[in-house]
């Protein structure tokens, strides 16, 4: 006869260092590491289920969430929150917390792109390869240029940091209040007066209804037909149909980005081929020091929320 475990138990749908997966061992784990992918599993797993860590490639939808009765809190290794149902969660008093200890590597990235665009080094690189070292074109500087971040949280902030050290003129929008100052960056009211004057325009807002297709044709005819934008946010705020255009058209001289509308691609995705383009694969907190500090910082968050401890990072 199986004995049934009366300690709580916890649903694991990410791979998990051995380490962290120790440190759940109070608990009755079930580990998913390929999230819902068997069908009835995921569902399965989640019927008595009180914590849930995941992230942001496992969608916790109403449906999901339906699925476990007795949830108490949703971890999730990510700072995007576009894959949970906030408002099911709220329904059901689920806390969702978030591990915004990515913001260093984001910030990294976002600037990589920008000095790849500028310094045109795809180009290079395949000059380089296909013997033609002399041939490549000159670049711009990013000193002396205008960079409107569109949102102005951690990750926002971290990026003006390192664009005021590169001697950039810094501006952001951003529709919430209470701000910090940072020395040498400027808000603009909104988008359409920053767009005119940005030389390159960086996406740092969550997806949801507000923010969806926020960049589309009308922003990009705004915006100077040498400047380029940069999304190392979600590939669901730029309006994936009117970059191609824009690019195509020579609207805007280019774009570099981290995150697209479906990931990954379908190969027959048209932006995959438009000009002017650098595209990585959702990278921006791929580091071991991030990826592991966000771990630890899933498996705290959860901790805490199976306690019923408040912690520091809660969103609901
Ligand atoms: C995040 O934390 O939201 C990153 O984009 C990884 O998904």
């Amino acid at each position: 006869m199986t004995a049934i475990s009366d300690r709580s138990k916890v649903v694991i749908a990410l791979p998990l260092a051995q380490s962290l997966v120790d440190q759940l061992a109070a608990y009755d784990l079930t580990v998913l590491p390929a999230g819902r992918s068997e069908e009835g599993v995921f569902e399965a797993a989640l019927a008595e289920a009180e914590g849930l860590l995941v992230s942001s490639n496992v969608i916790v939808d109403r449906e999901v969430i339906a699925w476990a009765p007795k949830l108490q809190v949703i971890s999730t290794m990510s700072v995007g929150l576009d894959h949970i149902d906030l408002e099911a969660a709220r329904e059901k008093k689920i806390v969702v917390t978030i591990t915004p200890v990515l913001s260093d590597a984001v910030a990294d990235l976002t600037m990589a792109l920008m000095i790849m665009l500028s310094r045109r080094i795809c180009e290079g690189i395949r000059a380089v390869v296909s013997g033609r070292w002399s041939e490549v074109s000159l670049g711009s500087d990013l000193a002396g240029k205008c960079l409107l971040l569109v949102g102005f949280g951690r990750i926002g902030q971290a990026v003006a940091r390192r664009a005021v050290a590169a001697k950039m003129h810094v501006q952001y929008v951003d529709t919430r209040s209470g701000l910090p100052v940072v020395d040498h960056v400027e808000r603009v009211g909104d988008l359409a007066k920053g767009l005119p004057d940005a030389d390159f325009v960086s996406l740092h807002v969550d997806l949801n209804a507000e923010t969806r297709n926020l960049m589309g044709r009308e922003e990009f005819k705004l915006m100077k037909s040498t400047g380029f934008l940069v999304n190392t946010s979600r590939g669901g705020v730029v309006d994936q149909a009117a970059l191609t255009s824009a690019l195509t058209e020579g609207t805007i001289a280019g774009a570099g980005l981290d995150v697209l509308q479906d990931e990954p691609p379908h190969p027959d995705e048209p932006l995959l081929n438009a000009p002017n383009i650098i595209i990585v694969p959702h990278i921006g907190s791929a580091t071991r020091e991030t990826r592991s500090a966000m771990a630890q910082c899933a498996v705290d968050n959860l901790l805490m929320g199976l306690r019923n401890e408040r912690g520091p990072f809660e969103v609901t």
